[in-house]
């Protein structure tokens, strides 16, 4: 990092997806320490939450019970789209306003995954929705942990599966793997798929080799290196 660097420079806003059981809260927890161990300004957050607003919707789209079961996928997506709005808003802008790293579990691609890929919703609407809840910010860096949905679902324990595992069944989980693979295949200056189907230690070590040994697209180190600036690279405050 350059002493001249300003927040805008120093600011990386690092997505972590996959299915459900990848791993995304263990390894978001390990580049959180990882970072601040390094003594870089830190902000680890998840979607659906991370506001007062976030946490209650969030409530509402993960309960379980039977009258929720039929939730119609555009809902879905608005709910998942306007915790997305005020997280966006309320933390993440801020905090790459003041140059932080942010670390956040889930984003946008969730919704293209799931309620696209998943539910059949069109990606161009979907894409629409997108670039009024996020305002146009994307991920300098998103890593997509993979793993074969039976064993992400045979992961998690029973009290905490939530109305997407219980609800949904392994077809629909598995066109959403594909969903996300397909959307790191269009993206790969964006993406870097991490096979999570491995011990939680072997993961994080591929997890940290994206972050640092690959200088992120759009950083100053990136620039230095001659790369191309990508649209999906530069972020805009
Ligand atoms: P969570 O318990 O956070 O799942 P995980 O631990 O696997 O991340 O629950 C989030 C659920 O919401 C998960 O099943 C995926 C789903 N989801 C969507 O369907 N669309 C979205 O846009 C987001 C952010 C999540």
């Amino acid at each position: 990092m350059r002493a001249h660097e300003g927040p805008a420079e120093r600011a990386r806003f690092i997505t972590i997806e996959g299915p459900e059981g990848s791993g995304k809260s263990t390894q978001a927890r390990r580049l959180e320490d990882h970072l601040r161990a390094a003594g870089v300004d830190v902000l680890r957050t998840r979607e659906p939450g991370g506001t007062p607003l976030g946490e209650e919707v969030r409530r509402i789209l993960l309960a379980s019970g039977d009258d929720r079961a039929a939730i119609d996928p555009l809902a879905d997506a608005l709910l998942f789209s306007a915790a997305r709005r005020q997280l966006v808003e309320h933390v993440i802008r801020p905090a790459l306003g003041r140059g932080a790293t942010v670390v956040c579990a889930r984003y946008a691609d969730s919704t293209l995954a799931y309620q696209g890929f998943g539910s059949g919703i069109p990606l161009d609407t979907l894409r629409d929705l997108q670039r009024m809840a996020t305002g146009g910010l994307r991920p300098s860096l998103t890593i997509l942990l993979d793993v074969p949905p039976a064993i992400g679902l045979a992961r998690k324990p029973a009290v905490d599966r939530t109305r997407f595992e219980l609800g949904f069944d392994l077809a629909f989980h598995e066109r959403v793997r594909a969903g996300f693979l397909a959307l790191a295949a269009a993206e790969p200056e964006r993406f870097t798929i991490v096979d999570a189907d491995r011990p939680a230690d072997e993961v994080w070590a591929a997890v940290r080799q994206a972050v640092d040994g690959i200088a992120g697209p759009g950083t100053a180190a990136a620039r230095e290196a001659g790369e191309p600036e990508t649209a999906a690279g530069r972020i805009h405050l």
